[in-house]
């Protein structure tokens, strides 16, 4: 191919393959948890009419819920040793500098408003996507530790007991368990709002951006323009 490599777009590995299952993995625990989450919320099904006292349908609802908020705290956990501890991972740490600059937010929103270039980034994340993230992981930790509250409640004498003491203290500063439940269901609507604007983005950057971002969280790859292409 020699002399002609210069017609072909390049590809570079965008996500590793952590990256990709722990986003593939979350995304079907996160869509878990908000429908069975919806159903312990309004409980609308009524197990089968048995004399014997079987028809556990709302325990097995919460049941698979927890399993899945499980799923969901080892992606967490796994998340942050990759951010802290992993060195090839430094560039989502490298993104936190363009957050402070208000040129980079005004380059960042003309971009989305159609009228200026992409800018240049420090690290991995545009200054309004790291924005959302924090967000996110902000309602993630809420999630995780109120759902721990809810579940601390029914398995006080869980592998989790050592956690009852600080969790007991939290619930107390939170107003109470009913409290907790509503915060964990509000911040649920958060996650709602914060997939409908990612799905748009991921979008919005595949088609305007012509760099293969979907393909990428499937794929690993993403396309390099060549300047003369732009
Ligand atoms: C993205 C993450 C999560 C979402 C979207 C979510 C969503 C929800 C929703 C909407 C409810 C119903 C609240 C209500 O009654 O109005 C709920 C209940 C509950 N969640 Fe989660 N949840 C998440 C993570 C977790 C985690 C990590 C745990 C911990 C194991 C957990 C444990 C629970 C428990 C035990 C209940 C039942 C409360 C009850 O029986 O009244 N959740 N969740």
């Amino acid at each position: 191919m020699g002399k002609f490599k210069d017609l072909f777009v390049k590809r570079h590995i965008e996500f590793s393959a952590f990256f990709r299952w722990h986003h593939w993995i979350r995304f079907f625990a996160i869509i878990f948890l908000i429908v069975s989450g919806f159903y312990i919320s309004y409980p609308f099904l009524s197990p089968e009419i048995d004399p014997n006292p079987t028809g556990f349908l709302y325990a097995e609802g919460r049941a698979f819920h927890e399993i899945a908020g499980f799923i969901m705290i080892s992606m967490f956990i796994g998340k942050m040793y990759y951010f802290f501890f992993v060195k090839a991972n430094r560039d989502e740490m490298r993104s936190f500098k363009d957050l402070f600059s208000v040129k980079k937010w005004m380059k960042q929103i003309g971009y989305y408003l159609l009228v200026s270039k992409h800018p240049i980034l420090s690290g991995a994340y545009n200054v309004i996507q790291l924005f959302a993230y924090i967000a996110l992981y902000l309602m993630l930790t809420f999630l995780i530790i109120t759902g721990l509250i809810l579940y601390m409640h029914a398995y006080h004498e869980s592998f989790l007991s050592f956690l009852n003491t600080p969790l007991i203290s939290l619930e107390v500063a939170l107003g109470g368990l009913a409290n907790v439940r509503e915060i964990h269901h509000i911040l649920t609507w958060g996650i709602i709002i914060f997939i409908i604007a990612h799905v748009y983005m991921a979008i919005f950057n595949a088609v305007y951006g012509k760099e293969g971002t979907i393909d990428s969280i499937v794929s690993g790859y993403k396309w390099e323009i060549p300047e003369s292409e732009k």
